[in-house]
Order: C-alpha cells, then structure tokens, then sequence
C-alpha cells in the first residue's frame, strides 16, 4: 500500500516534470498580469479626462445661472469660476493625450479624436484662449462683458462636442 502510493506521488511528480517545460502558465499568467494592469491604466485617463469634463461643467455651471438671469450677479464668484475654468481648460489636451481606443471602456470620446489628434488639440487650446478672455472680461465687474465672452467659452465647449464627443447614452 505504502509502496503503490509512493509509486502514485512518484508518478504525478513526473507528469508535473514533463509538462512544465513546454507549459506556458506561468507565461500566461504574467500576460493576465500586464493586460490586467494596461486596463487600469487605461481606465485611469478615461476618469481622469471625464473628471476634469466634469469640473469644467461645475465651473460653468454658476457663470450660466448669472448670465441667464437664474442668479443674481455676483462679480466675484463669476471670476473666480473663470478661473477655476481657465485652469481646468490647460489640462484638457494633455489629458486625452493618450490612446487606449483599443481597451473595452465606456466612453463618449469618439474614436475620430485619435486619427487627428492635432485638431482635436487645437480646439482645446481654443478654449484656454477664451477661458482666459473670460477670466479678463469678468474682471470689469460689467454682467454684459462678462456675458459676451462667456458666449464665446459656451461656443467652444459645443465646437469640441459636436466634433468629438457622443451624445449622452
Ligand atoms: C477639445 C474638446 C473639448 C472641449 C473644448 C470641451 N469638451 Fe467636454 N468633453 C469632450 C469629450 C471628448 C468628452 C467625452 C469624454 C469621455 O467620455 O471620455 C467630454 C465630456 C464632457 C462632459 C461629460 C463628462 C462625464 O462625466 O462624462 C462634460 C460635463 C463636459 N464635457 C463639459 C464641458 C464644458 C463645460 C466645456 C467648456 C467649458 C467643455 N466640456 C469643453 C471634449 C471637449
């Protein structure tokens, strides 16, 4: 009995010995490893680019109520979220900078904004140049100037939409 179990072990150990040189397990497991860890990274910028979207639209937010007439206007808080913006609006472009089109992620960034990243660049650099109009227009404490150029931010965001971003699903 002792000897049959012994022949048993012996006989799995060599099955083990056999198979794990041309096994490719351990291989296969680093591959798991280093698609599981490219997928968290790729992960990381759609947050991060959707967060700072998200930010722009919290900046936007109080600047639309004033110049809509929903808020009373308050000269401060509408610089100060013209600021808030204009900073935001600096990282948009570095942000989407990267091209993980080949992970399964959820996103609204069309695939299009890749094939010319240039372009899809020079639209976020548009509104870092009208951000920061709004920032200097907010400045005159004057609701109809700040107005006017908050238009021309408003016009930015839905120039880039059109192009490069899905509607909401
Ligand atoms: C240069 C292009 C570009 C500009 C300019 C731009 N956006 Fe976006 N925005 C996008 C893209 C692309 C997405 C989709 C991102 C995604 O889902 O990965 C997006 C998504 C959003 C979202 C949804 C974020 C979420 O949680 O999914 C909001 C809100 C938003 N943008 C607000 C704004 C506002 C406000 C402005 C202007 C002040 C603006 N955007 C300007 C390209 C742009």
């Amino acid at each position: 009995m002792k000897l049959l179990r012994a022949a048993v072990i012996a006989a799995i150990g060599m099955t083990v010995l056999a198979c794990s040189p041309q096994g490719d397990g351990a291989n296969g497991a680093d591959k798991g490893a280093v698609d599981a860890k490219e997928l968290k990274r790729a992960k990381k910028v759609v947050e991060r680019r959707e967060a700072v979207m998200g930010l722009m639209g919290w900046s936007t937010g109080p600047m639309s109520g004033m110049v809509k007439g929903d808020a009373p206007y308050d000269a401060e808080v509408f610089t100060r979220q013209a600021r808030r913006l204009a900073g935001l609006s600096e990282m948009s472009a570095d942000l989407f900078k990267a091209d993980v089109r080949g992970f399964d992620l959820h996103t609204e960034a069309k695939p299009e904004i890749w094939d010319d990243y240039e372009d899809f660049a020079k639209l976020a650099q548009d509104l870092v140049d009208s951000s920061n109009a709004l920032v200097a227009a907010s400045q005159s404490g004057d609701l109809a100037v700040a107005s006017q150029a908050f238009k021309e931010v408003a016009d930015d965001c839905k120039a880039c939409h059109d192009k490069y971003k899905e509607d909401d699903h």
